[in-house]
C-alpha cells in the first residue's frame, strides 16, 4: 500500500511557495476573470469589500493565511471560517477501481491537498525534460494559500460490497431518500466522492479541484461540479453575508464549540474510523430570481421571516434579537409567520436540533430561456443525516419560500476526520 508523502508520485520542489508573492489588487483581478468565466458574481464580493470599514472590523481577507491539512482533529471547510469561495466536484468510481486504488487515491489526495493549503504546486510547472507534461498544472503558481481547506468526503456507494467496506459503513449512513421538494436532476445527483475546496481567490479552489481530479483520474472520473462565490454564512467575526435573495443568510447557525460536539461531530458512533467525522449534505438549489425580483418586500419578509435590510427576525430590531415566534401583532396574527422559512427552520420548532449551513452562491449563467440560472448551493454539516433529513421534509412540505426556490441537486457523503501526518483520509476504514 502506499505510504502518503512517498510514493504518491507528487513531485514537491522546495522553496517554492505561492505565499506573498501577489498583491492583492492582483489576486482580485484574477479572481474577477475565473468568476466572470462561470456567468458573473464579483458583485458580493466588490459590495462588501467597498463597505466602510470601522474599528472593530475584523472581516478581512488576508491571502497569507494558510491552514493546516495534518493533525487538526477535523477536516478543514467545515467550522474553518467560512472563505469567499468554492469549487465543489463529486466523482465517479472508474469500473476497475479496487480497494487498493482507492487507498492509494485517497493518499495522493491527502498528500497533495496539504502541499496545495502550503501554498504550494502539487510538482513541478515547468519540468526541464520539456517533453514531459508539467506535474502541477500552474494556474495558481505564484498565488497565496489563500486560506485554502480541502475536504475529503465518501458516499454511500462506496459500501456497497465492491470494495469489502460493507460492514465498516456507519449505520446511519444512507443515500438520502426522495425528499419533499425534490426535483432532481440526475446530472446534479449522487457521487462517491466529493472534494470541496474553499478559499479567498477562487482560482486557488479550481486549482486544488483541477488537480486532484488530474492525480485521480486512472480511478475517478469527475461527475458533477458547482462553482460558488459569496459565502452564505458567517464565522466568528464575519460579518453576516446575503444570498441571492438579498438576505443575510448565516445569522443563526451552528457557532459555539458545544453546539458543534452535539450537533456536527461524530462521537461515540459505530465505525471508529468515523469518530470525529460529520455528514456532509449538498443540495443544489436553483432560485426563481426573476419572480422573486418582481416581489412586494413585505411579502418577501413575510416569507423569510425577517427584515430585509437589518435581517432581524419580523418580531426585533436588531439582526441577533431572538425570533419571538408567540409575538402577535394588534390583529392577533403571529408576527412572524409559522409557515416563513425561519419559523419552520428554528431549532425552537424542530426540538432543539441544529444543523451547520455553510454554503454559498452560485450561478450557471443563463438557462436556454434567457432566465438566471442561480441559487443556493446549501451545504450542510451534521453528525446525523436524519437532522438534515427531518428538517428538509418539513421545510418541502410547508416552506412559503417554495415558491420561489428548487432542489435540483442533492448528494451526501461521509466526511472522515483530518489524517495525522504520514496517514491519508479514511485510513482506518481500510485497517
Ligand atoms: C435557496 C434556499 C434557501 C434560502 C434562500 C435560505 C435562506 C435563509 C435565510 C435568509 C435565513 C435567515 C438567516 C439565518 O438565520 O441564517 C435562513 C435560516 C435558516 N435556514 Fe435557510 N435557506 C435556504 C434553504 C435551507 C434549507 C434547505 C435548510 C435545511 C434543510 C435551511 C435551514 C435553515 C436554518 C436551520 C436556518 C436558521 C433558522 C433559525 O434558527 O432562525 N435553509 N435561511
Amino acid at each position: 500500500m502506499t505510504t502518503p508523502g512517498e510514493s504518491t508520485g507528487i513531485n514537491e520542489p522546495k522553496g517554492v511557495s505561492r505565499r506573498g508573492l501577489l498583491s492583492g489588487a492582483l489576486v482580485a483581478g484574477l479572481g474577477g476573470a475565473v468568476v466572470g468565466a462561470a456567468g458573473g458574481g464579483t458583485a458580493a464580493w466588490t459590495m462588501a469589500s467597498s463597505r466602510a470599514a470601522t474599528a472593530d472590523d475584523v472581516d478581512g481577507v488576508d491571502l497569507d493565511r494558510s491552514h493546516p491539512f495534518y493533525g487538526t482533529g477535523r477536516q478543514g471547510g467545515i467550522s474553518t471560517e467560512p472563505q469567499r469561495h468554492t469549487v465543489f466536484m463529486t466523482f465517479r468510481l472508474a469500473e476497475a477501481a479496487s480497494s487498493t486504488s482507492v487507498q492509494t487515491l485517497l493518499a495522493r489526495w491527502s498528500a497533495a491537498a496539504a502541499v496545495m493549503q502550503d501554498g504550494r504546486p502539487v510538482g513541478t510547472v515547468q519540468p526541464e525534460d520539456d517533453v514531459a507534461p508539467p506535474v502541477d498544472t500552474g494556474e495558481a503558481f505564484g498565488l497565496s494559500p489563500a486560506s485554502l481547506t480541502v475536504t475529503i468526503g465518501l458516499g454511500p456507494a462506496l459500501f456497497d460490497g465492491r470494495f469489502g467496506l460493507a460492514a465498516h459503513k456507519p449505520a446511519a449512513f444512507t443515500d438520502l431518500p426522495t425528499l419533499n421538494g425534490d426535483v432532481l436532476d440526475p446530472n446534479f445527483t449522487g457521487g462517491e466522492l466529493s472534494v470541496q475546496a474553499c478559499a479567498d481567490d477562487p482560482q486557488v479552489c479550481y486549482h486544488a479541484v483541477r488537480n486532484l481530479a488530474r492525480l485521480g483520474r486512472s480511478t475517478v472520473s469527475p461527475f458533477w461540479a458547482v462553482l460558488g462565490f459569496g459565502r452564505a454564512s458567517a464565522g466568528t467575526g464575519q460579518e453576516t453575508p446575503r444570498n441571492l435573495l438579498g438576505f443575510k443568510d448565516g445569522t443563526r447557525n451552528v457557532e459555539t464549540d458545544e453546539q458543534y460536539d452535539e450537533f456536527v461531530w461524530i462521537m461515540n458512533g459505530d465505525q471508529p474510523w468515523m469518530e470525529g467525522g460529520t455528514y456532509q449534505v449538498v443540495r443544489k438549489i436553483r432560485m426563481l430570481l426573476e419572480t422573486w425580483d418582481t416581489d412586494r418586500v413585505g411579502n418577501q419578509q413575510q416569507i423569510i421571516g425577517r427584515h430585509k435590510e437589518e435581517g432581524s427576525p419580523l418580531s426585533g430590531r436588531r439582526e441577533k434579537d431572538t425570533p419571538d415566534f408567540a409575538l402577535k401583532s394588534a390583529t392577533g396574527d403571529p408576527v412572524i409567520d409559522p409557515l416563513s422559512h425561519v419559523a419552520l427552520a428554528a431549532r425552537e420548532n424542530n426540538d432543539g436540533v441544529m444543523i451547520k449551513r455553510r454554503g454559498y452562491n452560485y450561478t450557471d449563467g443563463l438557462d436556454p430561456n434567457g432566465e438566471l440560472n442561480a441559487g443556493l448551493l446549501f451545504i450542510s454539516y451534521q453528525n446525523d443525516p436524519q437532522h438534515f433529513i427531518r428538517l428538509q421534509n418539513r421545510l418541502g412540505g410547508h416552506d412559503l419560500l417554495n415558491e420561489y426556490i428548487r432542489h435540483v441537486g442533492s448528494a451526501i457523503f461521509a466526511v472522515p476526520p483530518a489524517p495525522e501526518r504520514g496517514h491519508y483520509v479514511a485510513q482506518g476504514l481500510f485497517e
